[in-house]
């Protein structure tokens, strides 16, 4: 019988999360055609069965069909599963082009709307997906502090925020998840968003650990016009080659450690602090299990200071979004 992965307390929270999650967006859009209902639910449950119950989506993802698929995968699982997901991304007729929405009117009906596709009473965790400039943190967060009060959610998240914007937030409702891009060829939270959150007990949630399958043996079609990732600058081109190059002096390291290089990217993460969980995506099951088995691969400071030699001499090329994707980050 394979060993159930072990849980993590959410931070400022009740509740308790696998160690590390599932990121079910590629399930509906983004990385290539969307599965079918019957594959994404087996996915979703098999997950579950496995452990993992902290399952990420958001409302924009295939404009609400992800939200729909987990709610059908979850029918009479519900009670077992930590929901995230998240709104403020609003887009229309499934266009990539997006405006930024944080109103207390609008973070209710998104609420309202995501509870109705997502077949439950209440959200576990609710993310602010993007931060809207144009209305103060304090008004959005003290609307989400209401929804909690009324048993539609019980823990508040926000996702790519700046420190000042998390301290000013967290100020009004304790915030107890901070997710944002992060991996081996993403370190910008290093900065100072990592402190921060162990600082405030939040726990921080890497997206796109695996970097988008930058880190992993595959390659992104270039040509499947259902694959956003063809339009990201780190994905094109050169700037693509010379960072699988980087990706290729990992998987000797890999290698050595007897695993895969996806897995040696979640072990990464996973080393950086003991509130990090990260919430890998994938379509597949083999993957999955791959990514479950990571979540106890332990690596030696001599291995982590071989990843960070390679990743100090190493320049990663292109930015991880396009100008337009960049909307409300780091606000
Ligand atoms: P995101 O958070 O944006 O979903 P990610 O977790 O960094 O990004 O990477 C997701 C990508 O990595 C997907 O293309 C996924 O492909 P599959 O759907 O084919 O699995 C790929 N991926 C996830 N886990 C993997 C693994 N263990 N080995 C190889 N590729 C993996």
């Amino acid at each position: 019988m394979t060993e159930r992965i072990s849980e993590k307390a959410l931070g400022n929270s009740e509740l308790k999360i696998s160690t590390i999650g599932l990121g079910c967006m590629g399930l509906s859009e983004f990385y290539g055609q969307p599965a079918s209902l019957e594959d994404g639910c087996n996915l979703i449950r098999h997950a579950l069965e496995r452990g993992v119950n902290f399952f990420d989506t958001a409302d924009m993802y295939g404009d609400g069909h992800n939200e729909k698929m987990l709610a059908a995968a979850l029918k009479g699982k519900r009670e077992q599963a930590v929901i995230a997901t998240k709104f403020g991304i609003v887009r229309q007729n499934g266009e990539y082009a997006r405006t930024i929405c944080g109103t207390p009117e609008y973070v209710r009906k998104a609420c309202h709307d995501s509870l109705k596709r997502l077949e439950t009473d209440y959200i576990d965790l609710y993310y602010i997906h993007r931060v809207d400039s144009s209305t103060p943190i304090e008004d959005t967060i003290g609307e989400m502090s209401r929804l909690v009060d009324e048993g539609k959610i019980r823990a508040l998240g926000i996702s790519e925020a700046s420190a000042e914007t998390i301290r000013r937030a967290h100020a009004v409702h304790p915030i107890s998840a901070l997710q944002s891009e992060y991996s081996m060829l993403t370190r910008d939270p290093e900065d100072e968003i990592l402190a921060l959150t162990r600082e405030l007990g939040i726990t921080f949630v890497p997206y796109s650990p695996i970097c988008r399958g930058l880190l992993s043996s595959s390659r992104i079609d270039s040509n499947d016009s259902a694959d956003f990732r063809r339009n990201l600058p780190r994905f094109q081109g050169e700037a693509y080659d010379k960072n699988k190059s980087i990706a290729t002096a990992l998987s000797e390291i890999a290698q050595a450690k007897g695993c895969s290089l996806a897995q040696l990217s979640l072990a990464w993460v996973l080393a950086q602090g003991d509130n990090i969980v990260p919430i890998p995506g994938t379509t597949k099951i083999k993957n999955l299990e791959s990514n479950i088995e990571a979540a106890g691969i332990n690596l030696t400071g001599d291995e982590l200071a071989e990843i960070d030699i390679i990743l100090s001499g190493a320049t990663v090329e292109g930015a991880r979004y396009t100008e337009e994707g960049m909307k409300g980050v780091n606000l």
